[in-house]
């Protein structure tokens, strides 16, 4: 039998198990600390969505025989579901404020936040090929520029979550986070 190719599923996959998992703490009683945990569930599968996509033509560069080929040929739309998986970060975010907090929005912080999601969004909607011919160079640029913003995004959140609560996933995830520059850094020197 043949297995699906990994740009088939990714992107249902990813709504699906986000989705239940949201189904799954309601179900439970949406109080602060299980949406908190909603929202740190969803920042992980960001990040490791994120650090495929991001990851995808340096291991196909430092990798033997290509075996990396098919995330590559893949990346766009792993792209898309890190998109998607940070929407659902941003719906915790609401619920967190809007449910567990009553809707008092009083220290929220709008503007880097609200920026990255800009970069998010315009990077996954230009993720096609009619983007590519509209933007021409500009397209690399905003891809590029965008890619390095939200690996600082994640790198500085995590490492900065290490001394605040220091669970497994901030170290593991940091750790990850400078992997994937270890990784574009050597691809960058072989080619
Ligand atoms: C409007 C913008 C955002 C708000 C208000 C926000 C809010 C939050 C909140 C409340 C948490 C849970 C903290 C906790 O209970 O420990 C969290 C975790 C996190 N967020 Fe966001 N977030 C935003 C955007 C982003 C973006 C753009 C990124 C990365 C690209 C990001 C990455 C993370 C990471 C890495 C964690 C830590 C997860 C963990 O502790 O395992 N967030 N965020």
């Amino acid at each position: 039998m043949m297995a699906l190719p990994l740009r088939t599923w990714v992107i249902p996959v990813t709504v699906v198990t986000l989705t239940l998992a949201a189904l799954a703490y309601a179900g439970i009683g949406l109080d602060e600390d299980r949406i908190r945990e909603y929202i740190r569930l969803t920042s992980g599968s960001s990040v490791l969505l994120f650090a495929l996509a991001w990851s995808a033509s340096s291991l196909n560069t430092l990798l033997p025989e290509s075996r990396w080929r098919p995330v590559l040929r893949a990346r766009r739309r792993i792209g898309i579901a890190f998109a998607i998986s940070h929407t659902f970060h941003l719906i915790g975010i609401i619920a967190l404020y809007e449910i567990a907090r009553g809707g008092d929005w009083g220290d929220f912080e709008f503007l880097p936040g609200a920026a990255i999601y800009a970069v998010i969004y315009a990077m996954a909607f230009t993720s096609n090929d009619a983007s590519v011919r509209l933007l021409g160079r500009n397209w690399k640029r905003l891809h590029t520029v965008g890619g390095l913003i939200l690996w600082g995004a994640f790198t500085v959140s995590y490492i900065g979550k290490i001394s605040e609560y220091g669970f497994a996933q901030h170290y593991l995830f940091s750790a990850l986070c400078v992997a994937l520059v270890v990784v574009r850094i050597m691809a960058w020197r072989k080619r």
